[in-house]
């Protein structure tokens, strides 16, 4: 059975999505452990409400580089195949990206290149798309810049808020975040350039 490791510093509707299919028999994984830099974390709270392993550190103080040697050590001792950022609010280190070369995974609220960074949905209104969505990206060294896996469109409505849109999305992340850690970890995704392509194809 692959491993994965979840990261991530809020919520966490993410994280329950991929236990929910894992439970399911939806997504055949073992989430490893789940790692926060936020001790408060909700989603930390429902990964120990499942029995999982976790582990969190308060990133506040420390270098990057320390804080992300920490984790590291913590994802490579559970041997983790694949690293799941589930909302996870904090850069990586090069050194980290690294260790992990296209085994980071990553979702985002909007369809990448467009709206990269902090609060998306609202780029994406201010903007005015009539279309936004999510994407599931491999992590390289830029910012939310690594190569496709698999993304989702939604509409943007006239009456769309902040909070509906993002709520719209979410839904979908819920759908294609698992789907593609599942491709990832079956070996289906060979990354050529830019291009994350489905081997199978
Ligand atoms: C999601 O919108 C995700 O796309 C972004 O952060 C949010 C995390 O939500 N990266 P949750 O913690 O998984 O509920």
């Amino acid at each position: 059975m692959k491993r994965i490791g979840i990261l991530l510093s809020g919520r966490g509707s993410n994280f329950e999505a991929i236990a929910r299919q894992i439970d399911d028999g939806k997504l055949s994984a073992e989430i490893a452990v789940v790692v926060s830099n936020v001790e408060s974390a909700p989603g930390l709270q429902r990964a120990r409400d499942r029995g999982l392993n976790v582990f969190s550190a308060n990133s506040k103080g420390l270098s990057r580089e320390a804080f992300d040697r920490q984790v590291i050590h913590v994802l490579e001792e559970k041997r983790v195949d694949l690293v799941c950022l589930a909302g996870f609010r904090r850069l990586l280190s090069a050194s980290f990206i690294q260790a992990f070369r296209n085994r980071i995974l990553n979702i985002h609220p909007s369809l990448l290149p467009a709206f990269p960074g902090l609060d998306a949905q609202r780029q994406a209104l201010e903007y005015g798309v009539k279309v936004s969505g999510c994407t599931v990206h491999f992590v390289d060294e830029g910012l939310d810049s690594g190569p496709i896996v698999l993304q989702a469109v939604v509409p943007v409505l006239d009456g769309d808020t902040e909070e509906s849109l993002s709520t719209r999305i979410l839904a979908q992340e819920h759908q294609i975040y698992p789907e593609a850690i599942q491709y990832v970890l079956d070996g289906q995704i060979r990354i050529n350039g830019r291009r994350a392509l489905h081997t199978s194809l």
